[in-house]
């Protein structure tokens, strides 16, 4: 069943704070571009694709543990709660938790992607004719109230798949999971994906697919730019570089600028060298232990944590405490 919910904005996206996070990003002597500006209908689909490569193992393995462990999951969660997804996508995870749910339920999809949150919205509510299904197109960071169904008493919970939270920084991750928990308030859960520390090849490859789809999700960033803001960027001016750092645990994206060049936008102009670099995303990984230290220094109580036999990904139930 589809849901209206007249209190939410339907878009809190504004398309000129992209002109001005990439304005800002670039004028830092560190240039950088905040990795949620990937997900045009272009980079979602890319997103879509990366998934389905041999290299990168995130997505499949959380949905195995997902499907392996969601009775239990369900059961500690309870079969009568509202389901409020951050940065949902094509929720392709969803239906493995909502298959358990009963009609009293309801879940909450929110997304930066429009057309995409549109699609995914109604295939859910298909799928899923009993259940209420709401549509927020936000950025859930942003979030100053949870877009709860009115009146609705069911207890709350949040779901964070695919190790999103690894594009925050430990200190940013801290926050963002403090500010989810007042948000949900003292009834609330999480279910949350987090990625784990593993051999760097492994890491490597994931973020370097031999089909090229992350190099393409990364370059897309500039593309957008051309599209959306008019930027002026030289045609192949820039590489994909990612790589595992282990000292601070994080695979790190870059746009490596292959020779000097200007790029042009809104009149301004931004000077980067031959190997200069724009910083596009960090991926955290986190050893379980690190992740439930986390959380707890977030005002979150680690219940009980899930991962698959090679110890790839986990996924972690958290209380408020
Ligand atoms: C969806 C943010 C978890 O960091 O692994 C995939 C995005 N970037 N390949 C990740 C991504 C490059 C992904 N997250």
């Amino acid at each position: 069943m589809k849901m209206e919910y007249p209190n939410v904005p339907a878009d809190i996206v504004e398309s000129e704070s992209f002109r001005l996070d990439v304005c800002a990003g670039l004028r830092q002597q560190q240039r950088s571009i905040p990795p949620k500006y990937f997900y045009d209908a272009q980079g979602s689909a890319l997103f879509e694709q990366i998934c389905e490569t041999t290299e990168y193992y995130p997505t499949r393995t959380e949905t195995a543990i997902l499907d392996q462990y969601s009775v239990e999951m369900m059961g500690l969660i309870g079969q009568s709660c509202a389901l409020v997804e951050f940065g949902c996508g094509s929720a392709v995870k969803t239906p493995l938790l909502m298959r358990h749910l009963d009609s009293s339920a309801a879940c909450v999809l929110i997304d930066i992607c429009k057309p995409q949150l549109e699609q995914t919205e109604a295939r859910l509510v298909a799928q899923f004719p009993n259940i209420e299904i709401l549509a927020v197109c936000a950025d859930y960071t942003q979030l100053e109230a949870l877009p709860l169904p009115i009146s609705c008493d069911l207890r709350p919970v949040i779901f964070f798949p695919g190790s999103t939270i690894g594009n925050y920084t430990p200190e940013e991750a801290q926050h963002l999971l403090r500010k989810a928990a007042k948000l949900i308030g003292p009834n609330g859960s999480m279910l949350i994906g987090v990625d784990c520390k593993k051999d760097p090849a492994v890491l490597n490859a994931a973020y370097n697919d031999k089909a090229g789809l992350t190099k393409a999700f990364n370059l897309n960033l500039l593309a957008r730019m051309e599209r959306e803001l008019g930027a002026e960027i030289e045609p192949d001016g820039f590489t994909h570089y990612a790589f595992y750092n282990p000292v601070p645990g994080r695979v790190e994206m870059h746009l490596v600028s292959r020779f000097d060049q200007v790029i042009r936008i809104s009149g301004e102009e931004f000077w980067i060298g031959a190997g200069e670099i724009i910083h596009t995303e960090n991926s955290y990984k986190y050893r379980p232990d690190e992740f439930q230290d986390l959380a707890k220094s977030a005002g979150w109580h680690s219940e009980i944590f899930w991962t698959d036999a090679n110890k790839f990904f986990s996924i972690h139930l958290l209380r408020v405490s």
